[in-house]
């Protein structure tokens, strides 16, 4: 039986994520940088990834690490300079290696010359290249929280009105509204399309459009309505079709949405299959599943079920119709072996494999953050004056501040949940500083480098990073782990994670242990049938098949057949 399959180079990729700040140093100021990356290219060539998406490189005050730009058309002075990045562009072309570069336009820096302009004067001709609106009874125009603390709007003393700032007061939203924002963004896109680069992230794009009449929004734990009030707006697919027309339709590119607030139907239109927006968006739920409502600072541990439900409600909702991406970790989120799996030293290495089984096996193009390759771990920040991120540091203090926790108990949190974890160095070697930077680092070192580093892993056959590189392998090899139909078994166990993939005739079934608890699972029928049955990939070299498979602590193991004659 033939399948028709709608392939997409884009589908059949794997993306591997660079936060520059973290990757290599190149000269010894402590900061990672263009260059470092150029000479570590090989290295990515040798895990086997073929697209890198780089968090932001452009010249920004770093207010947020490079998430407020001041301009999009030069790079950040500590990452180097324009020669740099074109050489880091051919060189990773010369290898195969494609670079979708991350664009934040929900936002700029207040320090961009069009805010610098936007705020000297009502009448200023970049005025309305912002959201400004006059206060509401001597507050601001709404309850809308910054997702960094505090409110979403800034009080500005030269014209005595409030200016919209769903992240940091430095990071002053767009009015996307105003169609002459809209014509210089493409404009630079395309600047950066001719310049080769392959796609684009786009950072909270489901923010963009906003509703004009700013209701508010239901309280939180802060006090305010959540940022997310903005999301999937009035105009939203409007200028993402605008978009995709005058910029994206020019060459072939990856585009993938950071859509916070995302919903399964808003996700049908933004990662439609006809293309007329984007090819996938991140979505969040299964993110979420450990928050305490809109409050992500707890050490809550995942449900299993619940998390089996979200990702399910995803691989099935988006069946067809859409594409997934598919991540556990990015430069936002903690570590996933710490967070999802066991990072205690007897089986740290074990779920570091299975979730990566678990991941790299569903519908949708993977995503790797630099160091999950490796099951880099959460990090052992001792005190608050470790933390670099204004999203954990900010959070402390307001939290602290009105009472809402006591100081060890959000150090617990911080330590579980902040971004910093997943920002620390690179683990190179196990030299000083991991073999990161001959200086003094930004954020500080992992201890664990000296055992967890990527020299130790390629030289090791049955390492994370060997076993990351055969997920990749694989995924070449065989279409149906790109395309096949995703089936759940099992929802409601709370420590297997058990589905099929179907392709034709062909079939996948991936066991996973979420738990140190030994099982057993007796095979479903067509995989107990089957005559051709093998193991594709397992995180344990000894594992038998048999009719009532044995499943060890964090096990996880992945087997092929062929449906029998008889099911035809
Ligand atoms: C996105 C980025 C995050 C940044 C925020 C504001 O969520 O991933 O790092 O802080 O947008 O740009
Ligand atoms: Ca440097």
């Amino acid at each position: 039986m033939e399948v028709k399959l709608d392939r997409k180079w884009w589908k059949e990729s794997v993306v591997y994520q660079i936060y520059p700040r973290s990757f290599k140093d190149s000269n010894g100021d402590g900061i990672g940088d263009l260059k470092g990356i150029t000479q570590k290219l090989d290295y990515l060539k040798e895990l086997g990834v073929d697209v890198i998406w780089l968090s932001p490189v452009y010249q920004s005050p770093n207010d947020d690490n490079g998430y407020d730009i001041s301009d999009y058309q030069s790079i950040m002075k500590e990452f180097g300079t324009m020669k740099d990045f074109d050489e880091m562009l051919s060189a990773a072309h010369d290898r195969g290696l494609k670079i979708v570069m991350d664009l934040v336009v929900n936002h700029t820096s207040d320090e961009h010359p069009w805010f610098v302009e936007s705020r000297k004067s009502k009448e200023n001709p970049y005025r309305d290249y912002y959201i400004w609106r006059e206060g509401k009874n001597g507050k601001e125009p709404n309850n809308w929280g910054s997702c960094f603390s505090g409110s979403a709007w800034m009080y500005d003393e030269e014209t005595k009105m409030y200016y919209l700032h769903l992240f940091s007061k430095k990071q002053p939203d767009l009015n996307w509204d105003n169609k002459a924002v809209r014509t210089e963004i493409y404009r630079m896109m395309n600047w950066w399309l001719d310049k080769g680069i392959d796609g684009f992230r786009m950072d909270v794009i489901s923010l963009i459009s906003k509703n004009s009449e700013f209701p508010d929004g239901e309280e939180g734990v802060n006090g305010y309505a959540s940022f997310n009030e903005a999301a999937n707006g009035p105009h939203v697919h409007e200028y993402l079709q605008e978009m995709r027309q005058n910029v994206l339709d020019r060459a072939d590119t990856l585009t993938v949405g950071e859509c916070s607030g995302v919903t399964l139907e808003e996700a049908m239109k933004y990662a439609r299959k006809d293309e007329k927006e984007l090819n996938m968006v991140f979505q969040f739920e299964h993110m979420d599943v450990d928050a305490d409502g809109n409050n992500k600072w707890t050490d809550k541990k995942i449900d299993l079920r619940e998390l089996k439900a979200v990702l399910t409600k995803w691989q099935k909702g988006l069946e067809e119709t859409a594409w997934n991406s598919l991540y556990w970790e990015n430069h936002d989120q903690p570590r996933s072996v710490s967070r999802y799996g066991n990072d205690s030293e007897a089986y740290w290495e074990l779920s570091a494999k299975m979730l990566a089984t678990c991941l790299h096996m569903m519908q949708g193009t993977p995503y790797i953050y630099q160091g999950e390759e490796l099951g880099m771990t959460n990090a052992p920040f001792d005190k608050i004056e470790d933390f670099r991120d204004l999203d954990s540091v900010n959070a402390y203090y307001e939290l602290l501040e009105k009472g809402v926790f006591e100081k060890e108990q959000m150090l617990k949190y911080l330590r579980y949940k902040s971004r910093d974890n997943a920002r620390t160095p690179f683990q190179w070697d196990n030299s000083k500083n991991a073999g990161f930077t001959d200086g003094e680092p930004w954020i500080m070192v992992n201890p664990n480098y000296k055992t967890i580093n990527a020299k130790e892993q390629m030289e090791r056959k049955d390492s994370v990073f060997s076993y990351y590189q055969e997920l990749i392998r694989l995924r070449k090899k065989h279409p149906i782990i790109v395309y096949g139909r995703y089936d759940l078994l099992l929802p409601e166990d709370r420590e297997l994670y058990v589905y099929t993939r179907t392709l034709g005739r062909e079939q996948l079934l991936v066991i996973c242990n979420f738990s140190c608890n030994e099982r057993t699972f007796p095979l479903p029928e067509a995989f107990a049938k089957a005559s051709d049955l093998v193991k594709i990939i397992g995180n344990y070299c000894d594992c038998a098949i048999e009719q009532n498979m044995r499943i060890r602590a964090y096990e996880a193991i992945v087997l092929q057949c062929n449906a029998s004659a008889s099911d035809e």
